[in-house]
């Protein structure tokens, strides 16, 4: 634990207006251009890819009813400075139920000199959100030279009952390889997967935050391209978990330790008040099956518990009752509420390698949606129809971390069972574990169109584990 611990900036808008409905309409930039980063030490740098050149990219902050354009700038090199790809990009708000044309399409290229707008509704419950690139093949080299950054979106219930301000914290959790010059090194091992030695939290190894004694809300966010974390204290104290992928849980839930798989974003409060000042806590990683352990990479960040006066107000000086406060019951959201027997439909869907060693999801590679001029799909659900999709793992001795766009789902059973006490809120993405069934319910829409949906384990992915689904236009 060597170096301090960093918040990336919050990103200001260019400019604030209303649009065409009389909705606040807040515009924002990010340029993606190459940076460097002092990350390794020994007065080497870092060249990496990144959203106005940083990583994590900036924060963007966003209330529940404000309208976002986000310009994005592609500024990067015609190819990748070391691995000599072409640098087209395509960036997904993950988490957002955004328009199909805004979406991040992995096939919708922005070229490097041009420029995109993309709007965000943000319509939806509070959540913690990411942007990250997702052009087609190359999404897991683009998020990993630091194409990647958190997006909140708050709402007036989790400002009633969480942390705000200085006491939310993000934590971007990655994993990293160093070649000697200081330089990201890449081995995607034929495509399984990438696990570095060095664990970074926003963007610095294994840092250390000086924490006051009261409780804090950290968002979690494993942005790892494949390792999956198994999190606990080393003080074997719980954790609350209050909010999943897309917003709080309807009852918060203490646990001593949770599995955390790529693109997953659990919000978690701690409260260092039973903790005397001088006490060291360390976040840890105890690890999960299939993946690559190195000496340090069950050790994440440390908190110090310091005397420092404890605030008791929020930024606008009114008096902060999450200080000392760790609510039980949280919010009830539309999805939590769907019940199986809404569904018109079960679809089953295998994750596995087919016999050319392409690793498909439902049977299907990206490259047959391409091929077939995007008309095939692996479902084609009615605008509003409730349905259960199963993900089964056929893959053998392999964790896929399955990401379906434009929705929010509940998790209903694994391998029959229910799922764990953490994963009983919204979901986007749900881990499917080695040899696991899973089954999630959700609702299309409120848009029509083409979404993907793929393994978030990166080089899964990009060769080719990626499929679409097409709601509300294909014959049912
Ligand atoms: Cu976070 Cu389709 O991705
Ligand atoms: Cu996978």
């Amino acid at each position: 634990f060597a170096t301090a611990f960093v918040k990336p900036p919050v990103l200001r808008p260019y400019q604030i207006t209303t649009d065409a409905d009389g909705a606040p309409l807040h515009k924002y930039e990010v340029v993606q251009q190459v940076g460097s980063a002092g990350i390794v030490g020994g007065g080497l740098s870092t060249t990496l890819l990144g959203y106005s050149g940083i990583f994590p990219g900036p924060t963007i902050d966003v209330d529940q009813g404000t309208r976002i354009s986000l310009r994005v700038r592609n500024k990067l090199p015609l190819v990748h400075p070391e691995w000599g790809y072409p640098l087209d990009t395509s960036t997904h708000l993950h988490g957002s139920a955004s328009l199909p044309q805004f979406d991040g399409y992995a096939n919708d290229l922005t070229h490097v000199g041009y420029k995109k707008y993309y709007q965000y509704p943000n319509f939806q419950p509070a959540r913690t959100l990411w942007y990250h690139d997702h052009a087609v093949h190359n999404t897991a080299q683009n998020a990993y030279s630091g194409l990647a950054a958190q997006y909140h979106l708050h709402d007036p219930a989790e400002r009633e009952l969480l942390p705000q301000g200085d006491f939310d914290v993000p934590l971007t959790v990655t994993d990293a390889m160093f070649a000697r010059n200081g330089n990201l090194a890449w081995d995607d091992n034929s495509h399984s997967g990438l696990w570095g030695d060095v664990i970074l939290v926003n963007g610095a190894p294994w840092p250390v935050m000086k924490v006051q004694r009261r409780v804090y809300r950290f968002r979690v966010l494993n942005a790892s391209i494949s390792r999956s974390y198994n999190f606990r204290l080393s003080t074997r104290d719980a954790v609350t978990v209050v909010a999943t992928d897309g917003g709080l849980l309807p009852v918060a839930k203490q646990v001593t330790s949770w599995r955390h798989a790529g693109a997953e974003r659990y919000e978690v409060l701690i409260d260092f008040s039973k903790y005397k000042a001088g006490t060291s806590v360390e976040l840890q990683n105890t690890s999960n099956k299939n993946n690559v352990d190195y000496d340090y990479t069950g050790k994440i960040m440390r908190f110090d518990v310091t005397d420092a006066p404890v605030t008791t107000t929020r930024p606008d000086g009114s008096p902060d009752p999450s200080w000392n406060r760790v609510p039980t019951t949280l919010v009830d959201s539309d999805v939590m509420a769907l019940k199986a027997s809404q569904a018109k439909k079960t679809r089953r869907m295998r994750l596995k390698k087919n016999d050319a060693g392409i690793w498909t999801l439902g049977d299907h590679s990206w490259q047959e949606i391409v091929d077939s001029g995007f008309t095939k799909n692996v479902a084609n659900p009615a605008l509003d129809d409730v349905e259960i999709w199963e993900f089964e793992n056929s893959s053998g001795g392999w964790f896929h971390p399955v990401h379906v766009h434009l929705v929010d789902f509940q998790i209903l059973a694994r391998n029959g069972r229910a799922p764990f006490e953490y994963e009983k809120g919204p979901k986007d993405v749900v881990y499917v574990g080695e040899g696991e069934t899973v089954r999630v319910l959700m609702k299309f829409g409120p848009h029509r169109g083409r979404y993907m949906i793929h393994c978030h384990n990166l080089p899964h992915e990009d060769h080719d584990m990626m499929t679409q689904f097409i709601v509300g236009m294909a014959p049912g």
